[in-house]
């Protein structure tokens, strides 16, 4: 089993980081293909919780390599105070981090125009957009520029003028952006350590057939090209991002898990047919603890919505299901799962043909009485309720594909194989 990869299906949040860790025991190599410090992926041990944003979760097993790849856009600080904060936890970091030549590099500027523009799409701020701009304008900075820390000095006043001119960066927080930009350089510094050829260490570990875990940041409706654009992100969290972003071949991808959580949520604006505006979307944000792991924000509930999980399976090929979160619904008296869609009282034929007019389709629904029982402390598949059973058998059945792991909690050990 040389390569698996995890994958968010919906979103976003879906549970990634604890499936990645589930799966770390064995693994070589775990790498990161694509977005930046905009992912919060969240891994619980014990008593201890560890919030990843740019470091793979593999970091919390010993002797596994991380991989920073080059479709990445790497905001140094950010990097160093994760790297910092893993070692004050225990974690041995060193030698087990390489950040690729070519993954490119967000600075204080482009903080500072995702400030000032990322309101409409709800961003993290992170600056993960003005990063990409930059790279698909072909005057972005690169992890292997970090070495010439002169020529980066030069590239952020420029870059800083050139913001201001065209009112990117609001003015009137230039005061702070001194600091910050001091903090860079230095963190800058501390990362040409990292810098490693990725490609060549990924390869290696191919042709050793070893094993490598790649970890998706941010889902497939997030995904620029096949997400809901423009309320996405700006990068390819689909399978497609994975060759492009790590210089992995996708035929030699042979494990696919598309993470899911068994409701929906959403970050940020755009549109989210099976939100629910209401006390239910309350009950389930409370239970689910939904509130983001990057920015603290309340996530958006509603139901699964079967016709875009339908749509991301087939767009990514996804060989199994994780499904996360069940245990949120124990409570439920009735679960609804979207099937499909209306779209002025016609039966839309696809996802694809109305993702561009989302806000105009309504959910067809259909009811499932709940289990209402705990399943946290089950040991195994078998043990589920027969209506937790029948709920996983039908978002099976309208997905198409296989749900191989179900998650009823957020440790480690609460994960079924069925
Ligand atoms: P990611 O970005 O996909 O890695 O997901 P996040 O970490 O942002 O959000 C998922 C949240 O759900 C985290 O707080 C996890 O600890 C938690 N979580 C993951 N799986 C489960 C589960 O099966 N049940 C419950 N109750 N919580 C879970
Ligand atoms: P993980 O990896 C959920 C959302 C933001 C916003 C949009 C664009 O933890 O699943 P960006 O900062 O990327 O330019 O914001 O994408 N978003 C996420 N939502 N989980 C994430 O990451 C996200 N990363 C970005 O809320 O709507
Ligand atoms: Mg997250």
């Amino acid at each position: 089993m040389p390569v698996t990869a995890v994958i968010g299906g919906q979103w976003g949040d879906e549970g990634k980081g604890k499936i990645v860790d589930s799966l770390c025991d064995g693994m070589d190599v775990v790498a990161r293909y694509q977005g930046g410090a905009n992912a919060g992926h969240t891994v619980k041990i014990n008593d201890d919780t560890f919030i990843l944003h740019q470091v793979p979760s593999g970091i919390l097993h010993e002797g596994v390599t991380c991989i920073l790849g080059s479709g990445m856009v790497v905001d140094p600080v950010a990097l160093m105070d994760e790297i910092d904060s893993l070692e004050q936890l225990g974690i041995d970091t060193t030698g087990r981090i390489q950040l690729a030549y070519n993954a490119h590099i967000v600075t204080p500027i482009h903080k500072a125009m995702d400030r000032a523009t990322g309101g409409v799409i709800g961003t993290t701020q992170r600056g993960i957009g003005p990063a990409y701009s930059d790279k698909a304008r072909r005057w972005g900075i690169r992890a292997v520029d970090l070495r010439d820390l002169k020529k980066i000095g030069k590239f952020i006043l420029d870059r800083l003028k050139i913001s201001v001119q065209q009112g990117e960066v609001d003015s009137s927080t230039l005061g702070e952006l001194k600091p910050e930009i001091e903090s860079f350089l230095l963190a800058a510094n501390r990362v040409v350590p990292l810098l490693d050829d990725t490609i060549g260490s990924l390869q290696g570990a191919l042709t050793a057939k070893k094993n490598v875990l790649i970890e998706g940041a941010q889902g497939v409706l997030l995904d620029i090209d096949l997400g809901t654009y423009p309320y996405v992100t700006s990068s390819h969290p689909t399978v497609g991002g994975i060759s492009s972003g790590l210089g992995i071949p996708s035929q030699l991808i042979d494990r696919l898990i598309g993470v899911f959580k068994a409701y929906a949520t959403r970050v940020g604006a755009g549109p989210f047919p099976t939100e629910l505006d209401d006390k239910t979307g309350e009950r389930l944000r409370e239970t689910g603890a939904e509130y983001g792991a990057t920015t603290g924000r309340p996530r958006r509930c509603g139901w699964f919505d079967a016709a875009a999980a339908r749509y991301a399976c087939q767009i990514n090929g996804f060989t199994e299901i994780a499904l996360t979160k069940l245990d949120v619904l124990d409570d439920f008296e009735t679960i609804r799962v979207a099937t499909n869609y209306h779209l002025q009282k016609d039966k839309v034929a696809s996802f694809s043909t109305v993702a561009h007019t989302l806000e105009l389709v309504e959910p067809i629904y259909e009811e499932h009485p709940g289990w209402q029982s705990s399943l946290s402390q089950l040991t195994s598949a078998g043990q589920l309720p027969e209506n937790a059973k029948k709920y996983i058998d039908r978002l099976e059945e309208l997905t198409g594909v296989p749900i191989k792991q179900v998650s009823i909690g957020a440790e480690r050990t609460q994960t079924l194989i069925r």
